[in-house]
């Protein structure tokens, strides 16, 4: 049976966004969202693209995980010298999507990012599975590598040289943290009138919400 693409379509029937019912912050209504999506049983509801800018303007996106929301902003972990983190240093601008499909919810944010505390960086790699912990140490995140024995030899040597000691976090391993100036909260509804609610951040400090067109 030949599929078509184009004949791919649901209607989102799952509710609706008003912008009475959200929260003044919209990391606070992020994190009632989350909370949602985790009860849903969503699989890694934590897991948000990232798009970063390249050094000839152009955008880059992966998937990563978000391991903290905390007052300021979105965290997650990765290598520094990785080509993520070589456009972060050139450009320190990012975007991130989550798309919760079981509850037809999508969340854009935008904003600037920054490196989080080696202090941070050091508490989340300590928490982290000793495998992990070797697996940051024996990957050159992003570089080009002759074969996968390449990667299982490295993986030997620091398995062999940190055994029975604490693993240290490599210094080019750690968070960033994405400190929105706009987070846009999506709703699927009926017929493509879906909900959009945007928050932008005012030179006062405060947030402004917009509906937007679908
Ligand atoms: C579900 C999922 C979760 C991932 N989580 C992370 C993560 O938290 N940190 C990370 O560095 N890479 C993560 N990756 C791998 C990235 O998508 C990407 O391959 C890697 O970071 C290299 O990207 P870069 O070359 O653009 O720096 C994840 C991939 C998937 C599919």
């Amino acid at each position: 049976m030949k599929m078509s693409l184009a004949d791919l379509r649901k209607n989102y029937t799952k509710g609706g966004l008003f912008k009475k019912q959200l929260k003044i912050n919209p990391l606070a209504q992020f994190k009632q969202w989350f909370e949602e999506s985790v009860k849903s049983e969503i699989l890694e509801p934590n897991a948000m693209t990232l798009a970063t800018i390249n050094g000839e303007s152009k955008p880059v996106a992966r998937i990563v995980l978000l391991k903290n929301v905390d007052e300021r902003g979105f965290i997650f972990f990765t290598n520094y010298t990785s080509r993520k983190g070589q456009n972060l240093a050139d450009n320190p601008w990012a975007s991130l999507v989550f798309w919760w499909a079981e509850l037809e919810r999508q969340v854009r944010v935008e904003g600037k990012v920054e490196k989080i505390s080696d202090i941070e960086s050091d508490q989340y790699f300590n928490s982290r599975p000793i495998g992990s912990q070797l697996g940051a140490w024996a990957s050159p995140q992003s570089q080009v590598i002759p074969n996968r024995d390449f990667l299982e030899h490295s993986l030997d040597e620091f398995t062999n040289k940190y055994e029975n000691k604490v693993i240290p976090r490599p210094q080019n391993w750690g968070g960033y943290r994405v400190i929105p100036h706009l987070v846009e909260f999506w709703q699927g509804r009926q017929n493509r009138l879906h909900d959009r609610l945007c928050y932008s951040l005012k030179p006062n400090g405060q947030w402004q919400i917009d509906r937007l067109a679908p």
